[in-house]
C-alpha cells in the first residue's frame, strides 16, 4: 500500500492508558500503534491517562518511533484521573479535554483501561460525540469480556483481559518459589494477592501449588473462619514436609473477633477519583490468627506489584496483537463506543481475529469469579478453573524434591 492510498491519511489517532499498570500495556500500545500507522493514521500517545488531556496537554508523537512491546508497564504512564466530577474532585474537566482534542487535532481515541477509564471514554462518546474505542486491560481480570470457556460440554462465561495472563503467571511462579522457604522452616506462608474484589488472580497462586485459597466472592464470616482454621490444621498435619502455602485475595471480607463484624481490610482510608479504596493487610491478620489459634508458625507475604510488573509474557503478546486486529476492524467500520474482546477461550496456542467480537463500552461492568471456578467447601479452585488457566498459562511443571531419608539411631 503506498502512503497516498492509505485510508486514514491526514487523520490522527491518540492512545491513552489509565488505571493500574499491567505487564501488557506497552504491548497493547505498540500493537494498536502499528496497525493504526498501517492504516495511515498519525499516532499520538497521551501521557498519564486523562490527565494528559488537561491544561495544555501532554502528548507524544508515536508515529514511526521504535517501541518495545515486551517491556512491561506503560511508556505513556498512567493515572486514575477522572474527567468527570467525583466526590474527590468535583471539577468537571470535560471542557479542557474537548479543547485539547481540537488543539491537537485528534480524530479518534483508543483508551486502554478497565471499567473506569473505558467508562469515562464511553461517556465522552455519548455526551460529546468523541469517537472512542476501548481496549481492555487489568490484572484483576474482572472486566466483563463475555469470553466463553467450554468445559466438559458446559459453557462458562469467563473473562480474558490483557495483563491478566502475565500477572497470573507471575503469581504462579511466586507461589512455587516460596514453597522451598515454607518447607525449610515448617511454616505456613500466607500470600496476599491483588485483584480488588475478584478472585481471578488468586487462582495463579493455586496454579502455583497453594494448598488453600480464599477469594473475595465468598466472605469469611465467623462460621466460615472456624471451618477454615480446621481445614488449615488438617492440611498442615497431612502435608509431608509440614509446610503450607495459602493464597488470599486482598479483597476478602474477614470476620473480626474483636468487633464482631465481617469487613474488608483496608491499607488506607483514601479513595481514588473513581471512589475505590485501597485494600491491604489481610494476610498479616490471617497469619497471626493461625499462630494464635493453631500454634503453627505462620508468616504473611504481600505479592503486591510483583503481579503488575515485569515483562509481557507471550500469551499477552498474542492477545494484545489479536485484539488490535479487531481494533482495525472497528476503525474501518467506524464503530465507536466498542471494546474488542476474545469470544472464546481457544484450546490451542494461536489466537485469531475471527475469534474476536466487540462489546458496547457502556455495558462492560465487572465480572467476578463464576461459581463453577471455586469450591467453597474446600477453600480452593475447581477443575474447571484449572482447565481455564491451563489454556492460558500452559501446564505447570514444577521441580520437586521428594525426600524420605532414613533416620539414624544412635549406638547407645
Ligand atoms: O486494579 C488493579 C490493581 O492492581 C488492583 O488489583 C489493586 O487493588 C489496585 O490496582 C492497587 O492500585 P494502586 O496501588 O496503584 O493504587
Amino acid at each position: 500500500m503506498t502512503s497516498k492510498k492509505k485510508l486514514f491519511k491526514g487523520k490522527t489517532l491518540a492512545i491513552l492508558t489509565g488505571g493500574g499498570d499491567t505487564p501488557a500495556l506497552n504491548s497493547s500500545i505498540e500493537s494498536v500503534r502499528n496497525r493504526a500507522s498501517l492504516l495511515g493514521y498519525k499516532v499520538y500517545g497521551i501521557r498519564q491517562g486523562w490527565k494528559g488531556l488537561l491544561g495544555d496537554g501532554d502528548i507524544l508523537d508515536l508515529t514511526h518511533q521504535p517501541y518495545d512491546g515486551f517491556y512491561g508497564g506503560t511508556a505513556l504512564r498512567s493515572s486514575r484521573t477522572n474527567p468527570f466530577p467525583s466526590s474527590k474532585n468535583p471539577e468537571n474537566r470535560v471542557p479542557q479535554i474537548l479543547r485539547n482534542f481540537e488543539r491537537y487535532g485528534i480524530d479518534v481515541l483508543v483508551s486502554i483501561g478497565g471499567d473506569d477509564t473505558n467508562g469515562a471514554a464511553k461517556r465522552l462518546y455519548e455526551t460529546e460525540g468523541i469517537p472512542v474505542i476501548g481496549f481492555p486491560k487489568t490484572i484483576d481480570n474482572d472486566l466483563r469480556t463475555r469470553t466463553i470457556h467450554n468445559f466438559n460440554g458446559k459453557e462458562i462465561e469467563g473473562v480474558l483481559c490483557p495483563g491478566f495472563p502475565s500477572a497470573a503467571k507471575g503469581i504462579m511462579e511466586f507461589t512455587d518459589r516460596i514453597r522451598t522457604t515454607a518447607e525449610s522452616h515448617s511454616r505456613i506462608l500466607v500470600l496476599e494477592v491483588m485483584g480488588r474484589d475478584a478472585g481471578w488472580l488468586a487462582g495463579g497462586g493455586f496454579f502455583g501449588g497453594a494448598e488453600l485459597s480464599l477469594v473475595p466472592e465468598y466472605e469469611m464470616t465467623k462460621e466460615r473462619k472456624e471451618f477454615f482454621f480446621e481445614s488449615v490444621k488438617e492440611a498442615y498435619m497431612k502435608s509431608p514436609k509440614k509446610a503450607l502455602v495459602i493464597v488470599v485475595s486482598e479483597g476478602v471480607k474477614w470476620y473480626d473477633d474483636a468487633t464482631g463484624k465481617t469487613d474488608f481490610v483496608y491499607a488506607s482510608s483514601e479513595v481514588d477519583e473513581y471512589g475505590h479504596p485501597r485494600f491491604g493487610g489481610i494476610s498479616g491478620i490471617i497469619a497471626s490468627e493461625i499462630y494464635n489459634k493453631l500454634g503453627i508458625e505462620a508468616r504473611a507475604q504481600m505479592t503486591g506489584y510483583y503481579a503488575r510488573s515485569g515483562e509481557c509474557r507471550l500469551y499477552d503478546r498474542r492477545l494484545t496483537s489479536t485484539l488490535a486486529d479487531k481494533v482495525v476492524d472497528l476503525l474501518l467500520r467506524e464503530e465507536y463506543g466498542q471494546m474488542p474482546v476474545l469470544s472464546k477461550i481457544p484450546t490451542y496456542q494461536e489466537l485469531e481475529e475471527f475469534n474476536c467480537s466487540s462489546v458496547d463500552m457502556g455495558s462492560i461492568g465487572n465480572r467476578s469469579l463464576p461459581e463453577e471456578y471455586y469450591n467453597i467447601d474446600k477453600f480452593n479452585f475447581t477443575d474447571a478453573y484449572v482447565d481455564f488457566l491451563t489454556h492460558i498459562l500452559g501446564k505447570p511443571n514444577f521441580l520437586q524434591f521428594n525426600y524420605d531419608f532414613p533416620v539414624v539411631i544412635p549406638k547407645f
